[in-house]
């Protein structure tokens, strides 16, 4: 049985690490284990311009602990007014590593997303010819379409025609929730890639409704059903260079997230390293971690892997079931079983 695992040090392809208190409480845990991370501009007001994500980085850098080199790739949350010229300009100066479109009203702070898509053609366009990726909440927003079937309405409504029109875009759909959404990135050979989240692996949706209602495990996209998750285990340790590791650890309150309304998202910062030693174990495929974690994603932004090194070992983490922030206590996701591996 193996003791120690030893990988280059992974990256968090999506992370939300908010802004103020907030950021300075959840930072040092993506920075602990994480050497750099894609940052999702949904604050409030979002990050939409280049001096935007300026001043966003800025506060992101000052909130790092002591002697943290934690790099954050920056993005720009696309706008029907977003102007291709700022968004060349913050790619050009290597300030931005992607854009990201949340479809309006999909999620938590999405209200100033796309809704008219033929308003951001122009964007899209100037992105692909510059080679600049676009990072996509898949789900379409229709009041009609169940939310179980939002992800893959997307790919048939919205993801399937963008890509035809713009068929030099390079795309990252992330945090996939089915079978269908890993279907149509593998039927793709190049240019399309998913990130798959922590919890995603581990949840389906009876975890959250049945038995009673459980908000921390409520996210969007929403868990779905077990062959779902199953689908998602298979191709997060498949090695397939396509899928690759974007936590979406997603910070709330506890009053935030325990109320008639909750937001959602899951907070797995903390023990994210720890679950995936575990599920990939789980699935016989430890020595595929490390693709997942640590080269696939940054293959995909052409980008080095990282040439430092972070072990695992066996044994109980000591991972705390809520932080404390000046905001209010953030609960840590818990997968529901104890977990025996442990970041040294
Ligand atoms: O669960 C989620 N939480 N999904 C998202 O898309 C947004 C995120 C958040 O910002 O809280
Ligand atoms: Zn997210």
């Amino acid at each position: 049985m193996i003791q120690r695992l030893t990988l280059r040090t992974p990256d968090d392809w999506h992370l939300h690490l908010r802004d103020g208190a907030m950021l300075r409480a959840v930072l040092p845990h993506s920075a602990a284990h994480f050497a750099r991370a894609i940052i999702m501009p949904n604050l409030v007001p979002p990050v939409v311009t280049s001096a935007d994500a300026t001043a966003y980085r800025a506060r992101i850098l000052a909130a790092r602990p002591e002697g943290s080199d934690f790099t954050p790739l920056m993005t720009l949350y696309l706008t029907e007014e977003t102007d291709a010229d700022d968004v060349a300009a913050a790619h050009a100066s290597g300030l931005i590593t992607a854009v990201k479109l949340y479809p309006a009203g999909a999620t938590t702070n999405s209200a100033s997303g796309v809704a008219d898509f033929t308003r951001v053609r122009g964007v899209l366009e100037r992105m692909a010819e510059i080679g600049l990726p676009l990072c996509v909440h898949g789900e379409v927003t229709d009041p009609a379409v169940d939310i179980f079937d939002r992800e893959a309405v997307f790919i048939d409504r919205v993801l399937e025609p963008l890509r035809t029109r713009v068929p030099d875009l390079r795309v990252v759909m992330e945090h996939i929730t089915t079978a269908r959404a890993a279907d149509y990135v593998r039927s793709v050979p190049a240019g399309l890639a998913a990130t798959i989240t922590t919890h995603h692996l581990v949840i389906n949706r009876n975890h959250i409704l049945a038995g009673g209602i459980k908000p921390h495990y409520y996210c969007l996209p929403v868990a779905k059903r077990e062959e779902h998750r199953l689908a998602l285990r298979a191709a997060a340790t498949s090695g397939d260079a396509r899928f690759f590791l974007g936590t979406d650890s997603a910070p709330h309150t506890d009053p935030a997230k325990l109320q008639a309304c909750g937001c959602a998202g899951c907070f797995t910062a903390p023990n994210t390293m720890p679950i995936l030693a575990q599920v990939f174990e789980d699935e016989g495929a430890l020595d595929r971690l490390e693709a997942f974690t640590s080269l696939n994603g940054p293959a995909f932004y052409g980008l080095p892997p990282n040439d430092t090194q972070l072990t695992l070992e066996r044994g109980t983490p000591d991972i705390p079931a809520q932080i404390d922030t000046e905001d209010g206590p953030v609960t840590v996701f818990d997968p529901g079983y104890p977990l025996h591996w442990r970041v040294t």
